[in-house]
């Protein structure tokens, strides 16, 4: 997929230390389609790449919706949108793409921790009234982004830490039937303990760096990328990302934490080490694709798609 630029259209201050644009196409195009749980892939001025939830609705294709958390201690996305993007800037996106989609179910629960609010919010809306409830943690109120439009809709719980401490999971999750779907997504521990307490149907995004177990370094291996007719040693300590850009400068990725799914592979053969939190159990298991930016070899030699 090619990128495309988009134009800010306007830039709003969603809640404390959260920036909300509104992307638009620059010639007033309809924009691509795409379903709750998608984000974008944008590429900011100084060339960084992140990505972002959608936000908005998904039946407006006049202008993608984003909410960006400032994030000082960050890798500096964060940090560039919310001091130098603004009105009429242009930025490349790629997308939207969804990992996250919306699965079908009876009932659902939305946990949202900050800013994980954000690909949560068009799944509520498209939802029937009765058939979820969000319990919605922040800092305090004035971090929460969203929460007037939310405290409007019935099953909404918000839990600002500074006044009413930690959502009680225990006490939500003891009370759900067990069919019911748990969407969660905010900071690594809020997953963490949602997937200790859950053991009915769970889907999780996770935002930000996602704790992979990290490529042990150990033991190097042999990589043939088919298309371009080379092979090449991966050194232990070396990614296969970093050493497949020696010979293809153009592969596609962008977090290089192995949660975003931009740097996704073919495999034609051999058995990839997985170190990813894109891919599912079944997905892994299958070993026909990889993320190279994590990713390994068990066995002496690879053979990708690229
Ligand atoms: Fe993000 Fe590999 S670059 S998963």
């Amino acid at each position: 997929m090619t990128r495309v630029p988009l134009i800010v259209g306007s830039v709003v201050r969603e809640a404390e230390g959260v920036r909300g644009l509104l992307l638009a196409d620059p010639t007033g195009a309809d924009l691509a389609p795409w379903e709750p749980g998608a984000h974008l892939e944008v590429t900011l001025p100084s060339g960084a790449v992140r990505h972002y939830s959608l936000c908005g609705d998904p039946a407006d294709r006049t202008a993608y919706r984003l909410g960006v958390l400032r994030e000082p201690g960050g890798r500096g996305g964060s940090e560039e949108i919310h001091t130098s993007v603004g009105e009429g800037t242009v930025l490349e996106v790629r997308g939207p793409f969804n990992r996250f989609p919306l699965v079908p179910a009876e009932r659902y629960l939305f946990v949202a921790g900050g800013i994980g609010i954000t690909p949560l919010l068009p799944m509520i809306r498209s939802l029937p009234p009765g058939s979820w409830s969000l319990l919605y943690g922040g800092r305090s109120l004035a971090s929460m982004a969203y929460r007037e439009e939310l405290s409007a809709l019935p099953g909404v719980t918000l839990v600002p830490q500074d006044t009413a401490g930690l959502p009680d999971l225990d006490g939500v999750l003891a009370g759900l039937p067990a069919d019911t779907a748990v969407y969660c997504c905010g900071p690594e521990g809020l997953l963490r303990a949602v997937e200790d307490r859950w053991a009915g149907p769970l889907h999780m995004e996770r935002f930000g760096a996602a704790p992979v177990e990290r490529p042990s370094g150990e033991g190097g291996f042999e990589v043939e990328l088919r298309r371009t007719g080379r092979t090449l040693r991966v050194e232990p300590g070396r990614t296969l990302l970093d050493t497949v850009r020696e010979v293809v400068p153009g592969v596609a990725y962008s977090c290089e934490e192995g949660w975003c799914g931009t740097c996704e592979t073919k495999v034609l053969a051999g058995t990839p080490e997985h170190h990813d939190s894109v891919l599912g159990e079944d997905e892994k298991a299958s070993g026909t694709t990889m993320m190279i930016c994590v990713g390994r070899s068990r066995g002496d030699r690879l053979v990708l798609d690229l």
